[in-house]
């Protein structure tokens, strides 16, 4: 079928409308419509292949993957580097990078001033005490600024879609001090992987790819006036720091991994040996030339 004879049947689909309807989904969709009877045409997509597709896409959906499958084909990251840009073409530059969200934060993890535990002391894996600061643009520090931050446990997995764990098991909610300092004890992130026997890696085998990603640490960082931060931060020396599924490490996010013990660990509850990260989150002053950092998408909420 040449192209122009798909121009006509798409726009016998546009002329069916009877009403206004919405036009910017009209617009996204009639692209997304036209880019897909191209790729049919072009590639020779089979009617088994079409509809091999479409039960998948109904399957990952069922399965609750498509948050998996959305940072596995790189969108969300994609999505990150659109944000990089606009904010980049409005003047915002340096600061801490902004890297995925991905589909495991849990909103109510329980908030506390300061500083916070995020295991029950029953996870094995090394002690981990990270700490630092949020500041904003002008290297000033931000009291009251809000420190979300959840992670895996030392199989990879997140509480809440791990249902063999505590509610909110290694999620907390951390106030900043009137200095802008946080804090929290831990114990050291292993990496992820995508469920073994689930719709993404199904994907991501008939891609070669595989579906791990190195051990990271996930923060929202808030204050009233700044735009909001999604970001994580990567455990050094994973052999998969480079080699993300989620392409989310980045520059700037790989703080060193210090081995402290003693009179350090004092202040955090700690004794004998732990792992230690210093780490500052600068923020930026809300501006109104540019789309909000805050996204919507559904979350769950425990
Ligand atoms: C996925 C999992 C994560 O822990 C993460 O941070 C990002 C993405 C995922 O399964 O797609
Ligand atoms: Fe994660």
């Amino acid at each position: 079928m040449n192209k122009q004879a798909i121009d006509t049947l798409l726009q016998k689909i546009n002329d069916s409308a009877i009403s206004e309807g919405n036009p910017r989904t009209k617009e996204i969709v009639n692209r997304i419509v036209r880019d897909l009877f191209y790729t049919i045409e072009d590639l020779d997509v089979q009617p088994d292949e079409f509809w091999t597709a479409l039960n998948y896409l109904g399957d990952a959906g069922k399965s609750g993957e498509l948050g998996l499958l959305a940072a596995g084909l790189a969108f969300e990251h994609f999505l990150d580097l659109r944000l990089d840009e606009a904010e980049a073409k409005a003047g915002i530059e340096g600061g801490t990078p902004r890297t995925i969200e991905g589909p495991l934060y849990v909103a109510g993890a329980p908030e506390s001033a300061g500083h916070a535990r995020l295991d029950d002391g029953t996870d094995p894996g090394q002690t981990l005490v990270m700490r630092g600061r949020v500041l904003g643009e002008d290297g000033k520090p931000l009291a009251n600024a809000l420190v979300e931050v959840w992670h895996a446990n030392h199989l990879g997995n997140y509480s809440y879609f791990d249902k063999s764990q505590p509610a909110f098991n290694l999620r907390r909610s951390i106030r900043t001090d009137a200095s802008g300092n946080y804090s929290f004890r831990s114990v050291v992130p292993v990496g992820y992987s995508v469920p073994p026997q689930g719709q993404t890696q199904l994907l991501l085998d008939q891609l070669g790819r595989h579906g791990h990603r190195p051990a990271h640490i996930h923060f929202f960082i808030s204050a009233p006036g700044f735009r909001k931060l999604t970001t994580q931060i990567n455990i050094d020396g994973d052999p998969y720091l480079w080699d993300d599924f989620a392409f989310a490490t980045r520059d700037g996010l790989v703080p060193a991994v210090k081995q402290a013990e003693g009179a350090e660990g004092k202040p955090y509850g700690v004794e004998g040996n732990f792992a230690l990260i210093d780490f500052d989150f600068t923020l930026f002053k809300e501006r109104d030339n540019l789309p909000g950092a805050e996204v919507e998408r559904l979350r769950a909420e425990a």
